[in-house]
This record gives C-alpha cells, structure tokens and sequence, in this order.
C-alpha cells in the first residue's frame, strides 16, 4: 500500500517504522533549526506563533484524515482512487504526530487538551498497528489457508462435517441393515477406542473448533493420532480415516483463517470510533482556546 508490493513483509514493516521515526525525527528537527535561526521561539509554546500555526495545520490534517470517511461513503462517486486516497492519508499521519506533539508544546496540559492528545496518540499508534496487520497477514493468508472460506460459515459448515464424520466412524464399527455381512469391519476394544476418539476428539473439534479444547487443534498431535489410529485397522477402513483426518485439517485452516481475519479487522474498531472522539474533542478545545486566545 505505501511501499509497493514487491518487497518481503520485514523490509515493508521495518520501513513503516522508519517512516514514523523519520518523519517524526525530520519535523521536529526542521521546527527547531527555524527556532536556532530566529524565526520562533523554543521550546514551542501551544499559544505562540509556531504552537497555533501547528495546530492550525494538525487541525486541517485531521480534517482531511476524517475525509477518509465520506470517501467510504460515496465510493461509487468520482472522489479519486481509493489507493491514493490511502497513500495521502498515511503520509499525512505520519506527518500530523510531530506537528501536533510541537503544538502541544510536548506536554499534555489540562484535562480535555490530554484527552484529545492520548486519542490522538491512539489513533496514530492503531493506524501505525492496522497498516503492520496489512503487509503481513494478507499473505500469510494465501500461503497458509488455500481453502477459503467465509468466517460466518465456518461454524455451519463444522456441524456438517461432524454428521460426516460420525457417520463415516459409524461404517466400521456398526454393521448397516442393508449389509450382508454379520460382522461390523471393526469389533472390540479398537471399535471402542475409536468411537471414544470419535466423541471426545473428532466431534467436538468439528463442531467447535479451537473453543472444543481438542488435542487435534495441534496439527503435530493430530497427525500422529491419526498414524497410529491408521496403522491399526484393517486397509479397508483406511480410506474413512483418511476423510476424517481431512475433515480435521480443514476445519484447523478455517480456525487460523478466522483469526487472522479477526486481527486484520479488530484494530479498526479503535481506530475508528477513537478518531471520531478525537474530532469532538479536537473541535471542543480549539472553540475553547480561540475563544481565550
Ligand atoms: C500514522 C497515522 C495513521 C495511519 C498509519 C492510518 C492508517 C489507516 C488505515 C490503514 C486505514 C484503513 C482503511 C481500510 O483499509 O479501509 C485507516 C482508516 C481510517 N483512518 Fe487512519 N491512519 C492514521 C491516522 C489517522 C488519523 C489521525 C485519523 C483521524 C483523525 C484517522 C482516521 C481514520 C478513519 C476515520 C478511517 C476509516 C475507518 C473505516 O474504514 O471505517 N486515521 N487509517
């Protein structure tokens, strides 16, 4: 999104980390070599020329970055493309934090001057957060996860493998009415163990994932369970292991896919409703301090 798509995930994320530093690290030193020349005062004071310029700037860029909203909106409409949009509003947080921490005068003030700035700080620090999520997990995403499938189904689509599942347990140890044999394929204390496999492990991890606390969340425990299990039965009941250990590892990717779509989306539940409060609270104070001014 900011640094193009070619480069590996450590060299985006540790060049987000620069941007932030850098640009923090270059304002702050552009505002005090002004000051080492004459043109304003230091340290920044929040009422002088500098302080109420930068909060005059902060507050446009603020402005700008709530535009990000209407944008959303209106996406039908022609309100230029979304990738620029997103490049603009990036650029100019990064640029938005010294120019408010200079505003600020690097301190926080009264009680509504610090919330507004702890918002502030939350917004830039979720922003910063959300954009890392984003060179990382859409990739791990494609590598780790080939079969997609949508979060709300997962739970769903689990409660039918698991009628699967049990009845594919069911056609060896149990003899169907329509067989012509007397004798199920699986008898005794391995039709026992894996009917107990079955309802203890396979069932409840189907049905609930990683919330079942089955020891086949652990694809390493999951693989050798089934070895094993495999290696006992006759050939014939292979293929229905087989199915089942499959039904298994699907429902694992599903999991991981559902987290990592949690945590691709969750940090803007801050960052949105934060920037909101910030905005009110930014218009509050400087209603207030221009009134005063
Ligand atoms: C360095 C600072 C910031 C970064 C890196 C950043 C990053 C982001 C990113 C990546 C999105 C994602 C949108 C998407 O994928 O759809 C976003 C959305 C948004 N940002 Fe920021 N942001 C920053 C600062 C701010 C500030 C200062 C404000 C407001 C004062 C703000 C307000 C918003 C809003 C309102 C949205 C839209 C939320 C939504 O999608 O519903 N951001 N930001």
């Amino acid at each position: 999104m900011l640094l193009g798509k070619t480069k590996s995930i450590q060299w985006r994320i540790t060049s987000i980390l620069f941007a932030t530093l850098g640009v923090t690290a270059a304002v702050i030193a552009i505002a005090a070599a002004g000051a080492a020349v004459g043109f304003w005062v230091w340290p920044p004071q929040p009422s002088s020329a500098l302080g109420v310029s930068c909060g005059l700037i902060g507050g446009a860029i603020v402005f700008f970055e709530m535009a990000i909203l209407p944008r959303k909106w209106f996406r039908g409409k022609r309100l230029g493309r979304t990738r620029a949009w997103m490049k603009w509003h990036i650029w100019m947080g990064l640029i938005c934090l010294p120019i408010i921490l200079i505003h600020a005068g690097f301190g926080f003030g009264g009680p509504l001057t610090t919330t507004t700035l702890v918002l502030f700080l939350a917004v830039t620090a979720s922003g910063i957060w959300g954009l890392v999520m984003q060179q990382w997990l859409p990739q791990k995403m494609l590598a780790e996860i080939p079969g997609e499938t949508v979060a709300v189904q997962i739970n769903r689509l689990g409660d039918y493998h698991a009628i699967e599942a049990a009845r594919l347990i069911d056609s060896l140890v149990t003899v169907p009415p329509e067989a012509e044999t007397a004798e199920p394929m699986i008898t005794g204390a391995l039709a026992a163990e894996l009917v107990g496999f079955r309802d203890e492990a396979v069932l409840p991890y189907l049905r609930l994932g990683n919330r079942s606390n089955s020891a086949l969340a652990a694809q390493a425990e999951a693989e050798q369970r089934f070895a094993r299990l495999r290696e006992s039965v006759p050939p014939a009941a292979r293929p229905a292991l087989d199915r089942l250990e499959e039904l298994v590892s699907l429902r694992r990717r599903w999991d991981s896919q559902a987290r990592i779509n949690f945590w691709l989306h969750n940090w803007l539940l801050l960052h949105l409703p934060l920037s909101v409060a910030m905005t009110g609270l930014m218009i509050l104070h400087a209603v207030r301090a221009l009134k005063y001014w």
